[in-house]
């Protein structure tokens, strides 16, 4: 149902599970926050934190001493931390709808792996979006940021110039994510054959169409990034979260 406060509409959209995503619209931007987004600013003080950002973005500052902390990029979005524990992705998409409706899969696909996936396996929360509807190229996505943003790419292609062709990582990432030995190499290798493997069976379970729901895990290692856990989790002491689908 839709709501108007002067210029701003405000839609409440049901989700499959129950949970509820709020739109914002004015004449020059789109804000969609998801429940874990809503969450989000209930709990926290995130003016705090996107405030010195938007700053940052709008003066093209980043890296050290700004709030706009470069931690990849890929091809079409830029990602920065912001704070300990959260990532703004700043897209270059090919079409307009293209944010919202990748969030709306990878909310689908997360509920699916929830059910059926051992517990090494995840997605990020998705917390909201904003893009503006004048510029295609201002999107920017709020997600949970895992660890480092080391993938399974930049373990099995480690010692290779292996980002070049399809981005680039934080210079301090491996660093920060720890030794890299032939055993974790080959570990992280064979679990990744595996977690393509669950999340095959996951979408055939749920009845999904896995060009549309998993487009780019086969080809691309880049898309699992990897967090070290002190404590394993269903056998595996990394855990393995599927991203950019
Ligand atoms: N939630 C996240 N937490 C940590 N790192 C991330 C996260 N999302 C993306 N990254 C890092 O950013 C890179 C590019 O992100 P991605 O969403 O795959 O963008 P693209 O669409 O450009 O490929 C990833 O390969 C990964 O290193
Ligand atoms: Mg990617």
């Amino acid at each position: 149902m839709a709501r108007t406060v002067p210029d701003l509409k405000i839609r409440t959209l049901e989700r499959f599970d129950g949970s509820i995503w709020r739109q914002y619209e004015t004449d020059n931007y789109r804000i969609l926050l998801t429940g874990a987004g809503r969450q989000l600013l209930n709990l926290r003080n995130m003016h705090r934190l996107l405030g010195p950002y938007v700053e940052d973005y709008t003066q093209g500052n980043e890296g050290v001493g700004s709030s706009r902390v470069f931690l990849a990029e890929g091809g079409n979005a830029r990602v920065f931390s912001l704070g300990d524990d959260l990532v703004v992705k700043e897209s270059r998409p090919t079409s307009e709808s293209s944010l919202f409706a990748s969030m709306d899969r990878t909310d689908r696909l997360k509920d699916a792996v929830e059910k059926h996936c051992p517990r090494w396996i995840d997605i990020p929360r998705y917390y909201g979006a904003l893009m503006s509807k004048k510029n295609i190229y201002k999107q920017f996505m709020l997600e949970q940021k895992i660890d480092h943003g080391v993938t399974v790419g930049d373990i099995i292609n480690y010692g290779e110039d292996n980002r070049s062709a399809t981005g680039v990582l934080a210079f301090d990432s491996l660093d920060r994510f720890g030794p890299i030995t032939p055993k974790l190499t080959e570990e992280v290798r064979d679990r990744f054959g595996s977690l393509k493997d669950w999340l095959a069976r996951t979408v055939e379970i749920e009845g999904l169409d896995p060009s549309r729901y998993l487009p780019d895990i086969n080809e691309n290692p880049y898309n699992v990034v990897l967090e070290r856990l002190n404590t394993p989790e269903a056998g595996s002491f990394i855990k393995y979260w599927v991203i950019d689908q």
